[in-house]
């Protein structure tokens, strides 16, 4: 079946030695309807040769930045525009960390640099330079810059060892392929996420917050967006980039997070809620700097509840969007979950436990059991990225049931 009819696909290889599937997978995807370009680093050329590929593609291998005759036939910048994919197969710990650190110094890195078009990276290396901390935090840093990571296997390496790094075979990656193109599953539908901390002034230079870094919301708002979602976050105070192709609306108090969520949410689909709210504010905010005094070791400050956001989304009687909450909780975690998925009239709550370490709060990671009425699912420990995703699909097949 013609799965990947006119479909353009790069496919950039690198000095691995998984690179000699590479001509099976170049055969694959063009039998499926794909164009597959090649493209390969030096050191790839000595695991397969530009030979094979070019016979196998069609095409002619490019493998130089400054080949002038190259270039004049389709340049670099061209190259990078030309792709529908760039797919990054295999993808060494080298290549990795070249991408991870912005680096343009050979013809594939400078593609990568140069396209708009989506790129998967399918990683393949010795299960101990996989494990190293180095490579695991330049694949979350390219994961969360929104390339696809696709892989690696796991089981009897090249060199003898046996772990993480294995390239997928070439059918896995073209069923990657066949699946990254096939229709999204919230293509059509837009969500607003609630991400970050929201800030209560007590006066014009202090404040009571949280330590919500807005990471969670963020990857949730990359996963939707990627599985098709028109996306409009909400966020409070974070350092973070705005994910490719999200809308963004800046907030600081809750009852600012409150106003933007209420005008957003009978405009979409789906509303959820992961802004680490603050359920109550300073009942005045003083207009000058409060003044350390001699007289008193004490200061009362008192304090009024904050609206529930989420609970009057839930409530919109009209254009009411389905609603998923997420619970921060500390012990009793699926006992206080479902409490706030019935009083607050949620759809789905996603709990996790913020007294575990490694988890919740301003971590790259997280755990979260997702809870509706009559189930639950949990996801284990990965990247926010991971999970997110998975929170992601789980509100599509619910949507679709
Ligand atoms: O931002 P990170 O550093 O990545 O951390 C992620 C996270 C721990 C903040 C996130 O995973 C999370 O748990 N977010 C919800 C935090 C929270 O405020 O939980 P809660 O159990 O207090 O609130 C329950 C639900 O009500 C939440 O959906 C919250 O957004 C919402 N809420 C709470 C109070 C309020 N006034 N309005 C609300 O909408």
């Amino acid at each position: 079946m013609q799965t990947l009819a006119g479909k353009k696909i790069l496919l950039g290889i690198s000095g691995g030695i998984a690179a000699y599937k590479c001509a099976e997978l170049t055969r694959r995807l063009i039998e499926r309807g794909a164009e597959v370009q090649v493209v390969m680093t030096t050191a790839a050329k000595e695991f397969i040769t530009p030979l094979t590929m070019q016979a196998v593609s069609g095409r002619p291998v490019s493998d130089s930045l400054l080949d002038p005759a190259a270039e004049a036939s389709m340049g670099h910048i061209e190259l990078a525009k030309w792709a529908d994919l760039v797919l990054l197969a295999p993808a060494t710990a080298d290549l990795i960390a070249r991408m991870s650190a912005g680096m343009g110094n050979d013809l594939l890195t400078t593609l990568v640099l140069a396209t708009d078009s989506p790129v998967a990276v399918s990683p393949a290396m010795n299960q101990q330079m996989y494990r190293n901390i180095a490579t695991q935090e330049n694949i979350a840093t390219l994961e969360r810059r929104g390339m696809h990571i696709w892989g690696p296997a796991a089981g009897e390496q090249a060199c003898g060892d046996v772990g993480p790094g294995r390239m997928l075979e070439p059918m896995q990656l073209v069923e990657r392929c066949e699946l990254f193109f096939a229709d999204k599953p919230l293509k059509g539908k837009s969500v607003v996420i609630t991400a970050g901390p929201t800030r209560e002034a007590i006066d014009p230079v202090r404040y009571i917050s949280n330590h919500s870094s807005g990471k969670m919301g963020f990857a949730l708002a990359q996963a939707a967006a990627m599985q098709g979602a028109q996306v409009t976050l909400i966020a409070g105070p974070v350092a973070l980039a705005t994910p490719v192709g999200v809308e963004r609306i800046d907030v600081d108090s809750a009852q600012s997070m409150h106003d933007a969520a209420l005008a957003q949410a009978t405009k979409h689909d789906i509303f959820i809620g992961c802004a680490a709210v603050a359920d109550y504010r300073p009942q005045a905010v003083a207009e000058h700097k409060i003044k350390k005094t001699d007289e008193s070791d004490q200061m009362t400050i008192t304090m009024v509840k904050n609206p529930d956001i989420i609970a009057s989304v839930a409530a919109l009687n009209e254009h009411r969007p389905f609603t998923v909450g997420f619970a921060a909780e500390t012990q009793d975690v699926e006992h206080y979950a479902r409490t706030k998925l019935s009083k607050k009239n949620l759809d789905m709550i996603c709990a996790n436990d913020v007294s575990v370490e490694g988890q919740g709060f301003n971590s790259n990671n997280n755990a979260i059991t997702l809870y509706w009425k009559d189930g639950k699912q949990s996801l284990t420990l990965a990247s926010k990225q991971h999970i997110a995703t998975q929170i992601v699909m789980t509100i599509a097949e619910k949507l679709e049931a």
